[in-house]
């Protein structure tokens, strides 16, 4: 048995040297011999430089020995060797195994799952180059020019943030391109605004639901067929749509044939599943090559994870210091600002993997987390944009909020030739953040700027304090070269593993979601009243929501 969390040695040592680090200038730390070796690492195409963080060789070691304590090493060997780390759900957690590009078998009940994830990964390649060189035909005959993906949370988001990520990709073929777009919300705008644009002839569906249950998902498929129908026939169905899914059973009782159904397991989470069957938009945009470059990124980051001591291990370190400044620094958001527009999902994509895994109030064994914080609050948007919004509360709110920057250090979308304007200021802003936040401006400085601007010494201490910077934030920098499939999996992966990292140290199940159930139950009672059916007992609150709904349906004022 490992000790608990906040009854580890580590813990209480990590406490008392926090104390001791809080009023250390962080740019001192920063400035240490040696510094740059120890916090800067180059990982499966991504260079991450963590030496921006309130973090000395004595933290690293403290929290070195956490990990120890808390058996992070046999946690990581449990996941990659397909024990059902899942408790709850008595699963195996193998999102890894879909992008295990050597020849390693995971065994889960006895047997290899590789063969079956390399026999997917076949047929996904089959309808893949079919629809792309147009030998996938429409009931009337006309290639497939657009691809709508129908899914929700991981369903969606995965496969949406990486499509976006990767436009400069989608045209490289030779045929023609694909044009992927994605509709989750039940919210019939979505649906709406998406048809919009698209001829049923020339429209391929892609159902993506792990469980083929999600009612928003299978109403927007509904309608979508009810669209696609009213002009082409209930014959259609079968040459525009395609099921991504676990479940075969309610899949041909929607009416899809389960030949057109590429299938996954119940060993992937939905929110780590864009690996997997689900990752079909991203292949039809890209090509089913570019998607496997995708999984030997992630694949590069699984193999540094799983082998690499925790004193260098990248997704561990990035972890580790997010639990001491979640524990010791009352951090309770976390910041992700990615510096390229092309990752403006990225932040909406972390925010399902990191809260639906590690919002969590119990321990793995059961017990009520009373005396600890878990999953922080994720948040961001792309810079620029960011630094016009919040940054404001970054540099002088109350809260600390880590942060990490991440870039391409080249982009696809130079618009002004060799000398890329854009994308030299868009580099040179993310890394003044990040000094900025570091180093802070004192009061003094801030009095000899005003001096200098002339002002009346009265006026100076009027303004001075609201023109402090405390600094000593820290934050992240994440560079790699270009934003390509690869470079693109193994930061997604990073992020993946950062999650389970935080989870095994806090103890708690980060595969499982029930967290979302009870909304999702209540919503079908409610659902019932608005449609006319008996009234259900409510609060009094809760009951005049309802009843205001109601009126506004049957026509009435609101
Ligand atoms: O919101 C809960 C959830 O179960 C997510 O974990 C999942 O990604 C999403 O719903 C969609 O589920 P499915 O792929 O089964 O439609």
């Amino acid at each position: 048995m490992t000790t608990r969390f906040p009854e580890t040695q580590a813990y209480a040592a990590l406490r008392a040297h926090a104390d001791t680090l809080r009023h250390v200038p962080l740019v001192e730390i920063a400035n240490a011999p040696g510094r740059l070796a120890t916090m800067q690492h180059d990982v499966a195409g991504l260079f991450v430089d963590l030496s921006k963080n309130r973090a000395n060789d004595a933290t690293l070691a403290l929290l070195a020995q956490l990990a120890r304590e808390r058996d992070l090493a046999g946690g990581i060997a449990a996941m990659f060797s397909g024990a059902k780390i899942n408790l709850t759900e008595q699963r195996a957690v193998l999102h890894v195994a879909l992008r295990n590009r050597s020849d390693r078998p995971i065994v889960v009940d006895g047997a290899d799952v590789m063969p079956g994830v390399r026999e997917v990964l076949a047929k996904m390649k089959d309808l893949v180059d079919r629809v792309r060189s147009g030998r996938w035909r429409g009931a009337t005959g006309e290639r497939i020019t657009d691809v709508v993906n129908i899914g929700i949370g991981g369903s969606d988001l995965g496969p949406h943030m990486v499509c976006e990520a990767l436009e400069p990709h989608w045209n490289t073929h030779e045929e023609g391109a694909i044009r992927p777009h994605f509709v989750s919300n039940v919210d019939g705008a979505h649906l709406a605004r998406t048809l919009k644009g698209l001829r049923p002839e020339t429209t391929l569906f892609l159902v993506a639901s792990k469980t083929f249950t999600t009612e928003e998902t299978i109403a927007n498929a509904r309608s979508a067929r009810a669209w696609l129908t009213a002009s082409l026939g209930d014959g259609a169905v079968p040459s525009h749509f395609v099921a991504l899914s676990t479940n075969a059973k309610e899949v041909a009782a929607f009416g899809i044939d389960v030949a057109n159904m590429l299938e996954f397991w119940d060993w992937v989470g939905g929110r780590y599943s864009l690996w997997s069957a689900i990752g079909t938009s991203i292949a039809l945009a890209i090509g089913f090559d570019r998607f496997v470059e995708l999984l030997e990124g992630a694949h590069a980051m699984d193999e540094h994870f799983r082998t690499a001591p925790i004193e260098s291990n990248v997704p561990a370190l990035m972890a580790l210091l997010g639990v001491f400044y979640a524990s010791f620094f009352d951090a309770h958001t976390h910041a992700v600002l990615p510096y390229d527009q092309s990752l403006h999902r990225f932040a909406a994509w972390l925010q399902q993997g990191d809260m639906e895994s590690n919002g969590k109030s119990v321990e793995r064994e059961g017990r009520p987390i009373r005396d600890y914080t878990t999953g922080p609050i994720v948040w961001g948007e792309p810079g620029t944009n960011g630094q016009h919004a919040f940054y404001q509360l970054l540099h002088q709110g109350t809260r600390l909020v880590p942060c990490d920057f991440v870039a391409p250090l080249r982009s696809p979308y130079a618009l002004d030739g060799a000398r890329d304007r854009h994308h030299a200021m868009l580099l040179a802003n993310l890394v003044a953040q990040s000094e900025a936040l570091m180093i802070g401006k004192s009061i003094d400085t801030v009095r000899a700027e005003l001096r200098a601007e002339g002002k009346a010494t009265e006026e100076i201490e009027r303004l001075a304090p609201h023109k402090v910077f405390e600094g000593n934030r820290p934050s992240n920098v994440i560079f790699f070269d270009r934003l390509e499939p690869r470079t693109l999996g193994a930061l997604l992966a990073l992020y993946e593993h950062r999650i389970f990292v935080q989870g095994w140290i806090w103890n708690v199940n980060s595969f499982d979601q029930w967290g979302v159930e009870l909304g999702k139950k209540l919503a079908k009672t409610v659902l019932t009243e608005l449609e006319g059916g008996p009234e259900a007992p409510h609060d009094a609150s809760t009951a005049s929501l309802v009843a205001r709904v109601r009126a506004a349906r049957r026509g009435g004022g609101v």
